[in-house]
């Protein structure tokens, strides 16, 4: 008897924000468990702005999403059917780079099985112990170079990826400045995640706020959106301010070229590291970051928030929440249950 499948696949190439019609939600019948294979149901699919640039055709650090093919993306799932050595019906695992399906047939070596924490949600799977936690972890770690006392200003600061980056920082003995869209995200970020100080970009003057809370300049800027933000941070770096550059949000659904920096001279004045870098490059010591954070969660010295999202339906519209600032910490979608 076969399995009727629901997949998202892209339609047309978004121009400025995903609407409605650029994707198709099709059915069609799961392909048979070949050997090595798994069959798995995807539980939770995480959604990020990086869908966003697969979607276009723009030039990227992977093969952009084909028009016609399956929307590609990664989540949680439970493996149904096993013709692979080492997992078993009922397993919970990472399902690699997957598609925004409810089901999954693929080579059993490319999911990994998740270990079973006490008192761990399975959602820190796709935050501090997922890709974004990752990305948070190397990017400050082994790009920004945190030591104590050091002044750190991170941008989208009460996201997957920034909600992380302030607290590793705080960790490590630094100051931190989160910047973020609302007064709900910054009192967040001061009173439940730690940060010294938070920014409203929408209703506050960023450049006369860093410079109050930011009083012996900035060592290390996290970046995560570009643009006007990003542009005003620069002439506050210090000498010798590493700049870990981890994603450029607000340039993602532009439909004009964006200008440059105006303040790029400032990268040279000030004898600034400016690295650009992709989760992926770590992959070979992603034991260390889940080892480091996993303590770090255990331990109550890290906190995080999930955004659920209900219905593989919604997926497509849902994503509109990372461009408009509705997340608050990691947004998911809530595919289907384990049991
Ligand atoms: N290099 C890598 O390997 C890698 C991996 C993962 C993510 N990233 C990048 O990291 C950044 C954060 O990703 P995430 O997954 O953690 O998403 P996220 O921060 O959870 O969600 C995106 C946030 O960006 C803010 N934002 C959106 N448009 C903005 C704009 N025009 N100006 C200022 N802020 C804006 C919104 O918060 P506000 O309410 O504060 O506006 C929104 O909540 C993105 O740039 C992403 O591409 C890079």
């Amino acid at each position: 008897m076969s399995i009727t499948n629901r997949i998202w696949k892209l339609r047309k190439r978004p121009v400025g924000d995903v609407s409605e019609g650029d994707l198709d939600f099709v059915e069609e019948p799961v392909p048979a468990v070949k050997d090595g294979e798994v069959r798995i149901r995807t539980l939770y699919l995480s959604l990020d702005p990086t869908n966003r640039i697969w979607m276009s055709d723009r030039d990227q650090y992977m093969p952009p999403v084909q028009i016609g093919e399956p929307m590609r993306g990664g989540g949680i799932a439970v493996v149904e059917e096993s013709k692979f050595d080492g997992l078993a019906p009922g397993d919970i695992v990472n399902t690699g780079l997957g598609q925004w399906a409810l089901y999954l047939v693929k080579p059993g070596a490319e999911v990994n099985k998740l270990p079973e924490l006490p008192g761990v949600p399975l959602t820190a799977f796709m935050g501090p112990l997922g890709m974004t936690g990752m990305t948070a972890y190397f990017g400050l770690m082994d790009i920004g170079k945190p030591k104590p006392g050091e002044t750190v200003v991170v941008s989208a600061a009460a996201g997957a990826v920034g909600s992380m980056v302030g607290q590793i920082a705080k960790i490590q003995g630094c100051r931190v400045v989160g910047i973020a869209g609302s007064d709900d995200k910054c009192k967040w970020l001061t009173e439940t995640a730690g940060f010294d100080a938070a920014i409203n970009y929408k209703t506050e003057d960023v450049g006369e706020a860093l410079d109050k809370h930011c009083p012996d300049g900035i060592d290390i800027n996290f970046e995560n959106v570009g643009g006007e933000i990003m542009d005003t941070i620069l002439p506050r770096l210090n000498d010798f301010a590493r700049m870990p550059l981890c994603g450029l949000i607000s340039s993602y659904n532009a439909t004009e070229p964006v200008p440059g920096p105006y303040n790029f001279s400032m990268l040279l004045m000030r004898h600034v590291t400016l690295k650009g870098y992709i989760v992926t490059d770590y992959i070979d010591r992603f034991p260390e970051g889940m080892q480091a954070m996993g303590q770090w969660l255990m331990e109550g010295k890290i906190k995080f928030e999930t955004d659920v999202v209900e219905g593989l339906e919604n997926a497509p519209a849902s994503l509109e929440r990372l461009f408009s600032g509705k997340n608050l910490g990691k947004l998911v979608v809530k595919v289907s249950d384990p049991g």
